[in-house]
């Protein structure tokens, strides 16, 4: 007899089925909900609804864990690379090695970029935020790679999906050199996934660049931290885009869109401003943590918080051992490091932050990682999208797969006025 619960409306008892995960965490289901009672249920930010049932990502708040397809992310990012991972959460399974090398050969062999989308980077504002450039290119995608009728839906998919892991990545160091009116440098098949990145942004004929292995693993390790996270706000916008039975690449460009937002993935970008700033001398800490508490001031301390994880986020932790590990590599002394470290004991022990259970995210320290790598702040955001491509590709995929896969439409409860009627405007009012 499968589990239920009962709900008593206008003195009518309504019995609803319980969902219970693999991890005993339970839902109940509402589908018939309005069917049996004429209500709905309201949740702004969805803060208790689940959309959906996954088995790609699995994570507990409460005690900071963090799995995809059960492996803890703690061993994926000591022992992993980012392909792997990626083949891992899209595939369900790690690849052998017959199919790691075919998927790393089938990532080099797709990572060029039709010729042509350099004269779009090239016609845009040369202050254009990448990521807006990049939820655009990614869209344009779709014109310059259309699915050959030949293929079968299956196929189709694959090849979309090897060329997103792909080439966004050379999109990304593309638009950067562009950016700065620098030749573009091709990817090589000498070099693995994330060397090859490295290099296509910091390669120039007059200074070549040296592939650090230090820094190659660090930039592993940074983006295996982003691959997923279950239903957060862009994985929710690419499934939902996705919903409507659009191709993946403007359901991926949705959820770079909804990436960029500084409460969700800009906000890697908006840390290091916020430590620039303290660093410049243009806000003391106190002043920092003090507008931060200021319920009247829109401002939030940035990297810290999350809607899901009421204690430290894994990947902070793991994001800190890279970051310390790197400046020990890079013999780079970042000053803003100093004030994180400094920033991050000031609000664990604050009254304010300690009962909220507001912790380090993932962004409190990636953007110092990715600042000893030497990109720029403004495609931080960028670093964090293509490390959560694979994430987005794999939740894509599954609500494709499902059989009952629904167009997403929420409901709502309407507050506006009453019904009334139509007025010439010769006979309106002026309103004062
Ligand atoms: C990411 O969902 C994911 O998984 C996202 C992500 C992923 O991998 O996809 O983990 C990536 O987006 C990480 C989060 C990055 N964003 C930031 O670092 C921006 C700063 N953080 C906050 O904006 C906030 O913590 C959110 C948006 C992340 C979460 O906010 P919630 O869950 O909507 O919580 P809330 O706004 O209701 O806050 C509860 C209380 C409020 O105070 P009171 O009304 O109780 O007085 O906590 C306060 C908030 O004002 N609060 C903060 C705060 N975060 C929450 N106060 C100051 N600074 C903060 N950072």
């Amino acid at each position: 007899m499968s589990e239920t619960v009962q709900l008593l409306i206008d003195g009518k008892t309504v019995e609803l089925p319980v969902v219970t995960g693999s991890e005993g965490e339970k839902a109940i289901d509402i589908g018939r909900l309005r069917q049996l009672t004429g209500y709905i249920t309201l949740d702004p930010g969805f803060a208790n609804t689940g959309s959906c049932t996954s088995a790609i990502t699995f994570m507990n708040g409460e005690q900071g864990v963090l799995r995809y397809r059960g492996i803890p992310v703690e061993q994926l990012a000591e022992r992993s690379t980012f392909v792997e991972t990626a083949y891992l959460l899209i595939n369900g399974a790690l690849p052998t090695k017959p199919q790691l090398v075919n998927w790393s050969q089938l990532l080099n062999r797709h990572s060029l970029v039709h010729e042509d989308m350099q004269i779009f980077y090239q016609n845009f504002p040369r202050h254009s935020h990448p990521m807006g450039i990049l939820s655009a290119m990614v869209n344009a995608l779709r014109s310059f790679y259309p699915t050959l009728p030949t293929s079968t839906a299956e196929e189709a998919i694959n090849i979309t999906v090897t060329r997103l892991i792909s080439k966004v990545r050379t999109m990304a160091a593309m638009s950067y050199k562009i950016s700065r009116g620098h030749r573009v440098v091709y990817p090589r098949p000498d070099l693995d996934y994330c060397a090859n990145f490295l290099n296509m942004m910091f390669d120039n004929p007059v200074q070549p660049y040296t592939i650090d292995p230090r820094l190659v693993r660090a930039l592993n390790v940074f983006w295996i931290l982003h691959a997923d996270h279950e239903q957060n706000c862009s994985t929710s916008a690419v499934r939902l885009v996705g919903s409507a039975r659009v191709n993946l690449y403007a359901s991926i460009s949705a959820g770079v869109s909804a990436l960029w937002g500084p409460l969700h993935g800009g906000a890697n970008q908006a840390v290091i401003e916020m430590l620039r700033a303290i660093h410049e001398g243009g806000e003391s800490m106190a002043t920092v943590i003090a507008r931060a508490k200021d319920p009247n001031d829109p401002f939030r301390l940035m990297g810290f918080g999350h809607r899901v994880y009421k204690t430290r986020d894994p990947r902070a932790k793991i994001m800190k051992q890279v970051c310390d590990e790197l400046l020990e590599a890079t013999q780079v002394n970042d000053p803003l490091l100093t004030i994180a470290v400094e920033l991050e004991k000031w609000a664990l022990e604050d009254e304010y932050f300690v009962s909220r259970d507001l912790y380090p995210n993932v962004d409190f320290y990636s953007g110092i990682v990715l600042r000893a790598l030497g990109i720029p702040t403004n495609m931080f955001t960028v670093m964090f999208a293509i490390g959560r491509l694979p994430g987005w590709i794999a939740q894509w995929k599954e609500g494709a797969d499902d059989p009952d896969w629904k167009l997403y439409r929420p409901r709502q409860i309407y507050t506006g006025p009453p019904v009334n009627e139509y007025v010439p405007i010769a006979e309106r009012e002026p309103r004062e």
